[in-house]
């Protein structure tokens, strides 16, 4: 595509949602690098809330710029494609008036290099004014798309879960809330409530995660309180009943597998201050710096190895783990709407490549938790497969493993473990099976 600075925050927005789209970059990274320093707040949230807007609605807004066009653009025009797609969600979803949308974005298409694509921009966007309703009622008789999910997750949904389907879809398409970890070393859920409220944020305490606190409306960071000395983090709720879960004991020795960007060994470290040693071993060293900034916010210490936590024979000293946390890389199909790229990014063959990676780790971990010990399986998935069936799998082929039953008020009680459908009480969609070894006879 033509290379053209221009601070037009929708053909920053288009270029962002290209780079998804077009180049498999996850949004995170493509906002990282496609949103200019320069941009005033106001645009900066204007560019967010349309790459995530248009991601979120993919699906949809694909299908009716395709009814759109009479032919599709070619892929070197993927930026087109993605104005076509940022002015159709203008129209439909945001209070953008009708008539700026289509203006504001032909105009973009002018300034993108690409001027001679303009009328055609112009002429998909009136044409989806003037036949809306029809076009709208084709996309309504196609479940997959009037949901905006790829055919094969919204039919991995439906399989799973024949129940809760509607909820999980219409869950997905959802903005997630903002939930705090308050770090019980230095003040406790109900203190920092009440400081929050002196600053006139609006939170509530979350009935399940002890440490939880739910924002009525996002903040930026640097208005919470004592953040930088380390009163709070930004974790989900869901998330932070892995610490809760596993409780670790005084003395003894954690072992946290996949622990970037260290979420939840922060939690570990902050619940259990009396334990001997956490470990916190991940594959990937940039996100292994991001545990480093974490622990020197909280004022935590752990043993941080960068390592693939399934060679085990490459950084384990044989000494054994009482717990294990073992926070797998999944589908991710539970955070969805935190990551609405996932649903174009991720792939039904790449759910078969993780549920392979996820057994091996589970396998190579296994050795290393001491008898009477408990293993955490976690997942921020929704699928049964990286779920129930990987640790019904495991229990049958480990004479030596046992469920310890979750007993809890929230989520549903699986065949093994507790699943949390997306949005149940504010959390992300998420997976946890304890498993305990038997003691030497
Ligand atoms: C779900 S994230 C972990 C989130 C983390 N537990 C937290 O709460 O902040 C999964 C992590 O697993 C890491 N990972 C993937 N495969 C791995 C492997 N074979 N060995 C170690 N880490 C791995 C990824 O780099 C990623 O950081």
């Amino acid at each position: 595509m033509a290379k053209v600075k221009s601070n037009n925050s929708r053909l920053i927005a288009a270029n962002i949602i290209k780079s998804v789209i077009a180049e498999g970059r996850s949004l995170d990274s493509a906002l990282e690098r496609g949103l200019p320093s320069t941009l005033s707040t106001q645009d900066r949230a204007f560019v967010q809330a349309m790459s995530y807007g248009v991601l979120r609605w993919y699906e949809k807004l694909n299908f009716l710029l395709e009814k759109l066009l009479r032919k599709p653009f070619r892929k070197k025009d993927s930026d087109l494609q993605a104005l076509g797609l940022l002015g159709l969600y203008q129209i439909g979803y945001t209070r953008v008036k009708p008539h700026a949308a289509v203006s504001e974005t032909v105009s973009a298409t002018k300034k993108s290099g690409k001027s001679w694509a303009a009328a055609t921009i112009n002429a998909v966007l009136r044409n989806y004014l003037r036949n809306r309703e029809e076009l709208d009622q084709e996309a309504e008789k196609i479940p997959h798309i009037q949901t905006a999910h790829p055919l094969w997750l919204y039919d991995a949904i439906k399989d799973d879960w024949p129940e809760q389907q509607t909820e999980i879809l219409s869950n997905n398409n959802l903005q997630a809330g903002m939930t705090l970890r308050v770090n019980s070393q230095k003040t406790t859920a109900q203190a920092y409530l009440e400081s929050l409220e002196k600053q006139n944020i609006e939170a509530s305490l979350h009935p399940f995660a002890r440490e939880a606190i739910c924002l009525q409306k996002a903040v930026e960071i640097d208005q919470l309180p004592d953040f930088q000395q380390g009163a709070v983090s930004v974790q989900d709720a869901a998330a932070q009943l892995a610490a809760q879960l596993l409780a670790p004991q005084e003395g003894e020795r954690v072992l946290d597998a996949c622990a970037a960007p260290g979420g939840k060994s922060c939690h570990l470290l902050e619940i259990s201050p009396t334990i001997s040693e956490l470990v916190a071993v991940d594959c990937d060293a940039k996100r292994i710096e991001k545990i480093k900034e974490n622990l020197n916010r909280l004022q935590l210490k752990a043993t941080l190895i960068t390592a693939d936590a399934a060679l085990t024979g490459d950084w384990w000293d044989k000494k054994p783990f009482n717990k294990i946390l073992l926070d797998a890389p999944c589908s991710a199909t539970g955070v969805i709407r935190r990551h609405p790229d996932i649903k174009w990014l991720r792939t039904k063959e790449d759910i078969d490549n993780l549920v392979i990676i996820q057994q091996a780790l589970l396998e190579a971990l296994w050795p290393l938790l001491a008898p009477g010990g408990r293993l955490l399986y976690a997942t921020c998935s929704i699928l049964k497969q990286e779920n129930e069936l990987q640790i019904t799998r495991f229990l049958a082929n480990h004479k030596d493993a046992a469920e310890h039953a979750i007993i809890a008020d929230w989520g549903i009680t699986r065949s093994h473990g507790r699943q949390i459908i997306t949005g149940e009480s504010g959390m992300d969609g998420f997976y946890y099976a304890c498993l305990k070894k038997h003691c030497a006879t």
